[in-house]
């Protein structure tokens, strides 16, 4: 990166002092770390976001994050984002419309139905959790907040994230007789009825392609080419590639699985490649750490240090990522049950 956009993001940073705070997901790339004043994953972000008393605060990551942010933010607070462009393919699996016309369908059945949203999915989809008693989660959580929706009604409806729902229902002990994936082709008209009766968790069909790249394939090559290799993995991951692995968490649990090896250890991480390389070098000198297949996620990855720069020389006229007011409300709703029920 050229001196002149680094200096210039800390000249930026020195002249709006108290009154601007940058944020980062780890799957930025390092060029950005390096100027985030909190870096973390979504749980640890979303936590922050209500204590931060800065004016500006300016969000490195996807659209789902920056909205996360601004429906915590304080109503005076600003959120920006260095690039509006940046989405995640996984939060636009789930549109609000089709996920709204689908839970008033199960419950004119019947059924009480609480929605757990994965935080990857849009503002529209956290309200709706909120209006029909459910929440979110983020990968960190996710085992206790199924458990808290499994509480508050007859059955759930899991969102987007397919895969992270079949993992932490089998961490929950339930099986594959407990959970039905819903057909949502044809707009909802196809819903197997009689098997969404029988499931105690419903499954939106919504994947992260990122992780989905990662397959036994290559747990199997590994194994057999260095069997004292340990492979962790993300839960966004394929449920039998999670099974094969020697362990699966959150991004914030890869980071500590990494700080707690064993000098000498070989690591293979299966999740976004910009965290695997930051990681890779940080313990070079005593890890040995690989992707599990080089992976990266281009939305993370359009955020750069050059538009950064950028946006903070438009500070504070850049455009802001703002939230409808009409899921304001409903939104927050959900997002507090979260941080609620995991203090
Ligand atoms: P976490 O930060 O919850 O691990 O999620 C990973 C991810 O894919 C973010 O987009
Ligand atoms: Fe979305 Fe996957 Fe990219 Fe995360 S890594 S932002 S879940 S597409």
């Amino acid at each position: 990166m050229s001196q002149s956009i680094s200096e210039s993001i800390r000249t930026a940073k020195r002249q709006w002092g108290e009154d601007l705070v940058i944020l980062g997901h780890h799957y930025q790339h390092d060029e950005v770390i390096e100027h985030t004043d909190i870096a973390g994953d979504s749980l640890e972000l979303a936590r922050k976001i209500p204590d931060q008393r800065a004016k500006h605060i300016v969000f490195c990551g996807v659209d789902f994050m920056a909205e996360t942010a601004s429906i915590l933010a304080q109503p005076e607070q600003q959120v920006y984002m260095p690039d509006h462009t940046a989405s995640c393919v996984m939060a636009d699996m789930a549109p609000a419309p089709l996920v709204s016309r689908i839970l008033e369908n199960l419950h004119r059945e019947g059924r009480r139905v609480i929605p757990l949203a994965y935080v990857n999915s849009s503002a529209a989809i956290k309200a709706l959790c909120g209006q029909y008693g459910g929440s979110v989660c983020t990968s960190a959580n996710a085992p206790t907040m199924l458990k808290w929706a499994m509480q508050q009604g007859d059955q759930v409806l899991f969102l987007p994230d397919q895969h992270l729902g079949v993992n932490t229902a089998r961490q929950l002990g339930l099986s594959a007789q407990d959970w039905h994936k819903l057909d949502i082709r044809g707009g909802g008209t196809r819903l197997d009825h009689s098997a969404i009766e029988q499931a105690t968790l419903l499954l939106w069909p919504g994947l992260c392609a990122v992780h989905a790249r990662f397959h036994l394939d290559h747990i199997q090559a590994i194994r057999e080419s260095e069997p004292e290799a340990r492979i962790l993995v993300h839960p966004e991951c394929h449920p039998e590639v999670v099974q094969a692995a020697d362990g699966a968490g959150s991004t914030s649990f890869l980071i500590r699985a990494v700080q707690e090896a064993s000098a000498g250890s070989t690591l293979y991480i299966g999740t976004e490649c910009n965290l695997v390389y930051r990681l890779r070098d940080r313990y070079r000198e005593t890890l040995s750490i690989h992707p599990l297949r080089v992976s990266a996620c281009s939305n993370m990855g359009k955020t750069s240090a050059s538009k950064l720069a950028s946006l903070l020389e438009t500070l504070p006229d850049a455009p802001i990522m703002s939230v409808d007011p009409s899921i304001q409300a409903p939104a927050l709703l959900a997002l507090e049950r979260m941080l609620e029920a995991c203090r």
